[in-house]
């Protein structure tokens, strides 16, 4: 029987990974974070200097590249050459330069190939921006996920600041919207509804009514 790949596909902060991570929990299939990966990505150039306009001194970093997820007490970790980057990865910093990064043909080439090995037998829930387009044409589920912007970015403020971040709520806005901006208009492979997708716009609904709502869609599926 052929394993089950849900694609949950959609703008920053609308809440993608916690549907999927409550959706692959309830399923019993293994959760991929493709953004995590970006985002480990963009930490390593930040740390390194990479020039991102040096096709050379990119390629060079991505051969040094591993990203690893490791799940302990039904927490995922991100692992960056086996060193913990989980919190650091969702710092301003990686935030403000992750857009650019994704947007350079090598490193989404490099991405993809991870992550269509970790679909390749399993049941997986994948959430990011071109699951469904790019990564998984022929997923049994798509889903397009949608919010308004400034329920979005209260949100993620709130995220931020219980973490102990300084920032205001007017940053995470510029952020959120910028990285939408980068994200639907880049040449590779950009941010665009699959036309097969499902679009889930949780403005309005709780954490329960968008488990219950893609889980429908997956009993439809099978
Ligand atoms: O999902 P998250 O917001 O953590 O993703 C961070 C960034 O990584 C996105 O804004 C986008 O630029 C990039 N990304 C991507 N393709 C994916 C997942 C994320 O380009 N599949």
């Amino acid at each position: 029987k052929k394993n089950i790949i849900i694609a949950i596909d959609g703008y920053s902060s609308c809440g993608k990974s916690t549907v999927a991570k409550a959706l692959a929990n309830k399923l019993h299939y293994v959760y991929v974070d493709s953004g995590a990966m970006y985002r480990a990505v963009t930490l390593y150039f930040l740390r390194n200097n990479i020039d991102v306009t040096n096709e050379e001194q990119v390629q060079n970093a991505l051969e040094h590249i591993h990203i690893d997820f490791h799940k302990e007490e039904g927490v995922t970790h991100v692992l960056l050459n086996e060193e913990d980057v989980s919190d650091e990865i969702r710092q301003m910093p990686v935030s403000e330069n992750v857009s650019t990064v994704s947007a350079i043909k090598s490193v989404r080439q490099a991405m993809v190939k991870q992550q269509q090995k970790m679909g390749a037998r399993k049941n997986v829930v994948m959430d990011g921006r071109d699951i469904g387009t790019a990564v998984f044409p022929h997923a049994q589920v798509k889903i397009f996920m949608t919010a308004d912007p400034k329920i979005r970015a209260e949100r993620r403020y709130l995220e931020l600041k219980n973490k102990g971040e300084n920032i205001t709520l007017e940053e995470v806005f510029e952020n959120i919207a910028h990285r939408d901006y980068q994200d639907t208009t880049r040449k590779e492979s950009p941010l665009v509804r699959a036309e097969d997708a499902i679009i889930l716009d949780n403005t309005d609904m709780t954490e329960e009514q968008q488990l219950d709502f893609v889980l429908d869609k997956v009993g439809k599926a099978k």
